[in-house]
């Protein structure tokens, strides 16, 4: 396998959102997280904790996940007992970033050839989060309720570390807070405790070239947009 420079290794993951079957061994998973663990973290607290699920356990899990997201399809009513781990986004969205988040749904939905109000298709489309899509693994990431918001700062660099990581091993990852809807039945069958908060999921595999879904791009900001420079 060739050696990915950083820059290659940084600009070459993207989330995947199809992989194939091919199974990641026990000692890669293991190697990734060693070398995540090397993030840094205020006053090396290391507030990451990691459950990895792979075969039966995966599979019993995306299972009782997908019951749940298709109850709620069928009685709306429901979906206020799944109330996500903690508030991701802004209870109130605004510009530019609601703009960037629609364009993002839509170029996803519209290179699925998903329409505005095909609610079956975008349920089809959003329910393969909670297969892993596809994925061999599947990891779930809690921190300490007690912990403060710097924690979580921590954690996002511990997990970009994984799936920089992940690419220098030709695999790829889709993070997922689709996830953290579902932590109560999430933590009982991975024996997470009531100290812990679900972060979020991420599945973790080889590319599945042949889907569409993989050929998103999506697009940033350019440097010259976000930075002011002062001298
Ligand atoms: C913490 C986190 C949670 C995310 N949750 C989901 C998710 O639940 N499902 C999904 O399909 N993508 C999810 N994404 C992927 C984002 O949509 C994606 O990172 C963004 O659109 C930029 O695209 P890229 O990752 O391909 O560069 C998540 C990303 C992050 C960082």
């Amino acid at each position: 396998m060739e050696t990915l420079t950083v820059e290659d290794a940084i600009t070459s993951r993207k989330s995947v959102r199809a992989f194939t079957k091919d199974p990641v061994s026990k000692e890669t998973i293991k190697k990734l997280l060693n070398i995540s663990a090397r993030a840094p973290s205020g006053t090396n607290t290391q507030p990451w904790k990691v459950y990895v699920l792979e075969g039966q356990a995966l599979h019993n899990l995306c299972e009782k996940v997908c019951a749940a997201y298709d109850s709620i399809a069928a009685n709306p009513e429901l979906e206020k007992e799944y109330q996500a781990s903690y508030d991701y986004y802004p209870s109130k969205w605004f510009s530019p970033y609601i703009d960037r988040r629609r364009e993002n749904g839509w170029s996803l939905y519209g290179l699925l050839g998903i329409a505005k109000g095909e609610k079956d298709k975008m349920h089809a489309q959003h329910r393969k989060n909670f297969e892993a899509f596809g994925a061999p693994v599947c990891i779930f990431f809690t921190i300490d309720k007690e912990l403060g918001k710097g924690s979580m700062l921590d954690y996002g660099m511990f997990l970009q570390s994984l799936m920089i990581a992940a690419r220098g091993e030709g695999l790829d990852t889709c993070p997922q807070a689709a996830w953290n809807h579902y932590a109560k039945i999430i933590f009982p069958l991975i024996g997470a405790k009531d100290n812990e908060m679900l972060v979020c999921g991420m599945s973790l595999g080889y590319v599945n070239k042949a889907d569409i879904v993989n050929t998103f791009h999506t697009p940033r900001v350019g440097a010259e947009e976000f930075t002011t420079w002062l001298s």
